[in-house]
């Protein structure tokens, strides 16, 4: 029986200081407030994820660009990445995995009542692909938007989501990360299309009275003054489609990818230490840490600086690259289900990417 928001009393006013980790020191962002006030909680009820049949090897980018196995794999940990179909869409696999979290969850999607979708490569400009998906999926009671945070994208919608749940405003939200970045790679510049890839991760939150339970704590972050280092310049109001703007390449994704390292490493770390603190948790709480999937040197880096042991850190870019939005949640769905997550168990996700954003998500199982 869920309880109503005035049954539930809020937890503030202990000591954030109690649970205090090894701190990587970061000015600014201190518009989160520590410890978080919480109401009901969002509980993960199910998980589910799908990618493209297609997969692309380093042996098939070597046919297509300056590059070998060894500096793919040496550089990024990456093996193997799934690609879309020509006529296949973010809303495409957003659909099956959205299917797959609902009935993992046991509940039909007429009980949704939000659907947030973290996406930069949706469908098309507008309506939004949260809509496209509310159709498809047959959600009709649901309330629909998409979220733009890069590879940030799902710990944003989670966060969104929470919010939602903690007030009362909605028992029961669908929350997708999906890319086709396959679609807005440059298959002619090595530096990114060996990173980049295609696929989708959704998650149902149900609304809790056990605050023992469900997402203890979030965090995010932005610095809009570093857009330039990931972006895709032409197809909004500032370079509208144009014969140029396709003949420049300006269609694509560009990053500067040395810049985007540093500053990935150092956010994530951040992200791990705040909502470790707003959870009054330590490092030593945490049983698996699953980081976005950008580069393993990142990830291994993070961990490093953290002093965080590799061994509970989860990793799959082996198989799958960078799907941005959709790394973390496809990782979540794959170590449930090689049951590396456990009930109690405390999972912390973060990511990092376009905007410049970051943030982290603390679930309790
Ligand atoms: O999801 C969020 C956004 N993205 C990221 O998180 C990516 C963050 N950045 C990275 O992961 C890394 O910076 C990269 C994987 C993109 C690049 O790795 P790096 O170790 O920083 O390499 P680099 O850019 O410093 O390039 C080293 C060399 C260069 O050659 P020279 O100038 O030393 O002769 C590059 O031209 O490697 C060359 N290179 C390649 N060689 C073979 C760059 N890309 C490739 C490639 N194959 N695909």
């Amino acid at each position: 029986m869920i309880k109503t928001v005035n049954e539930v009393s809020p937890l503030i006013g202990t000591n954030p200081d109690s649970g205090a980790v090894q701190t990587v020191p970061f000015p600014g962002h201190t518009s989160v407030p520590e410890p978080e006030p919480r109401l009901l909680s969002a509980v993960v009820a199910g998980t589910g994820f799908d990618v493209p049949e297609r997969i692309l090897t380093n042996a098939d980018l070597e046919q297509l660009v300056a590059t070998s196995d060894a500096w793919i794999t040496e550089r990024t940990g990456m093996k193997e990445r799934r690609i879309a179909a020509p006529d296949q869409a973010a809303s495409d696999f957003a659909l099956r995995a959205s299917q797959r979290a609902l009935a993992d969850a046991g509940i039909s999607a007429e009980e949704v009542d939000l659907i947030v979708v973290a996406t930069v490569t949706g469908d098309m400009p507008f309506p939004s692909t949260s809509c496209i998906l509310q159709h498809r999926l047959g959600a009709t009671r649901a309330a629909a938007m998409d979220v733009a945070a890069g590879c940030s994208g799902f710990i944003y919608a989670l966060a969104t989501a929470r919010q939602f749940i903690a007030t009362g405003a909605y028992k029961t939200v669908l929350v997708v990360g999906v890319e086709v970045l396959s679609k807005i790679t440059d298959w002619t510049d090595r530096g990114t299309c060996v990173l980049l890839a295609d696929g989708a991760g959704a998650a149902v939150l149900r609304a809790s009275a056990d605050r023992d339970r469900g997402v203890v704590a979030s965090y995010l972050g932005a610095d809009g003054s570093r857009g330039d280092d990931l972006f895709m310049p032409a197809g909004g109001s500032r370079i509208p489609a144009s014969v140029e703007s396709v003949q420049q390449r300006l269609h694509f994704l560009k990053m500067n990818g040395n810049a985007i390292f540093k500053v990935a490493v150092r956010r994530m770390a951040e992200s791990v230490n705040r909502v470790l603190r707003a959870a009054r948790l330590k490092a030593e709480d945490i049983k698996l840490l699953i980081p976005h999937q950008a580069n393993l040197r990142i990830i291994e880096a993070t961990a490093k600086l953290l002093g965080f042991p590799m061994e509970r850190v989860f990793v799959n870019i082996q198989k799958y690259a960078n799907t941005s939005s959709a790394t973390t949640i496809i990782a979540l769905d794959e170590a449930r289900r090689a049951g590396r997550v456990l009930a109690g168990d405390v999972v912390v996700l973060v990511a990092f990417g376009a905007g410049l954003t970051w943030g982290g998500v603390a679930i309790r199982w």
